[in-house]
């Protein structure tokens, strides 16, 4: 820790610097305690030496102020008028000759960020140029491992998730549809993330209610209903088998008072009009909530304090995983359209009841901490069971419109962003299921729609009549839009490193093609100060779409990961000159 650098204040706090600064260091090597206990009574004897000065003569403040005249600032100051281009007028303040404009104007004019904050009790004021982070990648980017920083991200929680839906266990979305649609960049996002959160967060704790072999719950049942424990011949394992009357109120039910694993997941098989229910208890507010899974084909819908998941109308086992606190406040979301509701804690939350109703199978009922594998692997089964056989593509059920001057993407177009991190995904399954050819099948399919231009129904443009692009929005004209070509060029590399030895050669071909058109077109979206989206103010001539700074840190984050898989300095060199632009610096003007 290097106590001089996290606080600077201290060396210009109106003490005289140049003697404390020798004692300073030379205590901070022995003992950092003794040293801030130190700097705090200067600072104590500094508040005082001013405040005693209140109050006093004029003389002995300036006496004072001359003193240390070039590190305090006098609170004399006069209200002015500042003229703005001749176009507004707003008040600033006049001291000396220099003039002070509120930071609140600044923020607005030139969009920097500032914040006042407080160290050890000293106040001070933060000025940011961006809001958005710059990664640093530790090690060379490995396909096997986590997915550029996507342990950070929370996919489902995001407003614009409209569930989880129950049937796939994947998010819906409600991007550019408020129905909700299943959106492959999304869900491989979702995929992801929980495959980089295996591998960084703690493992999962697990408490096992009900696997008919080991752990028994104590259900009551009611004289109308049913429960047995059988042996399944086809699956050649004990299931629970319960079935209730039509009355709908009296289910098979498990009591609970648990309020440490909200991840549930368990086989169930139910038949029409049955249901598993959870009831959820808010400790503070005594608020009830029951979150019913029923065979339907529903994403989620709501009343009152009934949220309703469909796990789909198959008559056929399946193994769900629900974050039962994402469902709850999805089901929330939904009733309360204006999301003024406040986020619900996990530790303010208990299960108090597991309800069966109808006729159905259930096996395995187990609450945990998390399940990010087996959500990991909800998302790859996704991208097997979604993909258009005969076109490799994953498509996009939803109309797009990029921007007026470029023609709508009618609904069913492919994504490079799409295809690239459904390799992603894939190639992660393919090596995590420790070969499953059913993801190689896949991710090696979904090449295809790279081959194909945009207007012919796939993802790739040509820049110049001379650069292959991969096309995240293929429109036409093209619009080259930079994150989503190099994530695309992201899920190459990893099919390529993944698949086994003479099965990634059409990928290489791709992957190589892209790269030389990187590289030759990569400073075509620097602007001097920030960096633009995509290429629309050449294929369109208007104006620059600028990233805004999310995605300027994307591309930054994209270019530090290429730096350590390609022998290329341009990535590098841009990189860093392109972290400059995140701290204020503009390129040379002449
Ligand atoms: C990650 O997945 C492995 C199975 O591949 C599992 O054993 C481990 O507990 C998981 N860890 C986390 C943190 O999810
Ligand atoms: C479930 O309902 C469908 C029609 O919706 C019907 O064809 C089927 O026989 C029903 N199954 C059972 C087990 O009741
Ligand atoms: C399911 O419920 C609906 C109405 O709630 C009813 O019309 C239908 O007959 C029920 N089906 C079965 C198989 O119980
Ligand atoms: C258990 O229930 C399932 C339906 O959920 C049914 O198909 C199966 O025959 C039942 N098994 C026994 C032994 O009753
Ligand atoms: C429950 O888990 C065991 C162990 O993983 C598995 O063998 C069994 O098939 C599962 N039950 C069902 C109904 O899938």
């Amino acid at each position: 820790m290097n106590l001089a650098e996290k606080k600077p204040g201290y060396t210009r706090s109106g003490v005289s610097v140049s003697k404390e600064l020798p004692i300073f260091f030379i205590m901070m090597r022995f003992n950092i305690k003794v040293a801030l206990l130190f700097i705090f009574l200067i600072g104590i004897l500094t508040i005082l030496t001013l405040y005693s000065f209140c109050g006093n003569s004029e003389k002995e403040w300036s006496k004072f102020y001359n003193m240390n005249s070039k590190t305090l600032d006098v609170p004399v100051s006069e209200e002015i008028d500042c003229d703005i281009n001749g176009e507004i007028i707003i008040g600033c303040r006049k001291e000396g000759d220099d003039v002070y404009i509120p930071f609140s104007f600044l923020h607005r004019y030139f969009e920097v960020y500032g914040k006042l904050a407080t160290y050890d009790g000293t106040e001070r004021f933060e000025w940011t140029h961006s809001y958005s982070k710059v990664y640093h990648p530790k090690a060379k980017y490995d396909p096997r491992g986590v997915f550029m920083y996507f342990e950070n991200y929370n996919v489902e929680v995001r407003e614009r998730v409209k569930c989880v839906s129950a049937i796939e266990g994947v998010p819906v979305s409600t991007q550019w549809e408020s129905q909700g649609y299943y959106y492959p960049t999304q869900i491989a996002q979702f995929g992801l993330s929980h495959f980089s959160k295996n591998l960084t967060e703690p493992e999962p704790r697990r408490k096992i209610i009900d696997d008919c072999e080991r752990d028994f719950a104590k259900w009551t049942v009611p004289t109308t209903a049913k429960l047995e424990r059988v042996f399944d011949k086809t699956l050649n394992t004990k299931i629970l088998n319960f079935s209730t009357s039509e009355n709908y109120m009296e289910g098979v039910r498990l009591k609970m008072d648990h309020v440490l694993y909200f991840v549930m997941s368990l086989d169930i098989l139910l038949t029409n009009n049955s249901s598993l229910c959870i009831t959820l208890q808010n400790r503070e507010t005594k608020e009830i909530h029951f979150l019913h899974y029923i065979t339907s084909d529903i994403w989620i819908t709501s009343q009152d304090n009934n949220i309703y998941h469909g796990i789909g109308t198959v008559k056929a086992w399946k193994r769900i995983t629900r974050d039962l606190i994402i469902d709850l406040h999805k089901g929330l979301a939904y009733l309360d359209k204006d999301k003024s509701k406040p986020k619900i804690s996990r530790s303010k939350m208990k299960i108090i009841d597991i309800t069966l109703r109808g006729l159905g199978s259930i096996d395995n009922l187990t609450l945990s901490s998390s399940e990010h594998i087996q959500q990991f692997y909800d998302a790859a089964e996704w991208f097997v069971r979604h993909q258009d056989i005969e076109t490799g593509g994953w498509p996009i059920p939803v109309k797009r419109k990029l921007a007026s001057g470029f023609h709508d993407l009618e609904p069913g177009w492919y994504s490079s962003m799409g295809q690239g991190h459904g390799l992603s995904v894939l190639s992660r399954a393919y090596y995590h299921s420790g070969g499953d050819i059913r993801y190689l099948t896949a991710a090696l399919r979904g090449l295809k729609p790279f081959r194909v231009t945009s207007s012919e129904g796939g993802v790739r443009a040509t820049f110049a009549d001379k650069y292959h692009w991969y096309e995240e929005y293929p429109t036409k004209p093209a619009s080259f839009v930079l994150n989503g070509f190099i994530y695309s060029l992201l899920g190459l590399y990893d099919l390529i490193t993944i698949a086994p030895p003479g099965q990634a050669q059409e990928a290489e071909f791709l992957y190589n093609e892209g790269m030389i058109s990187l590289k030759s077109m990569l400073t075509l979206f620097d602007m001097g100060s920030v960096t633009s989206y995509d290429l629309r103010h050449f294929t369109i001539g208007i104006a620059p779409n600028l990233a805004r700074w999310d995605y300027h840190a994307t591309h930054v984050n994209q270019l530090l990961l290429l730096s350590t898989i390609e022998n290329e300095p341009l990535f590098k060199i841009t990189a860093e000159r392109w972290i400059g632009y995140m701290n204020g610096k503009r390129a040379d003007h002449n």
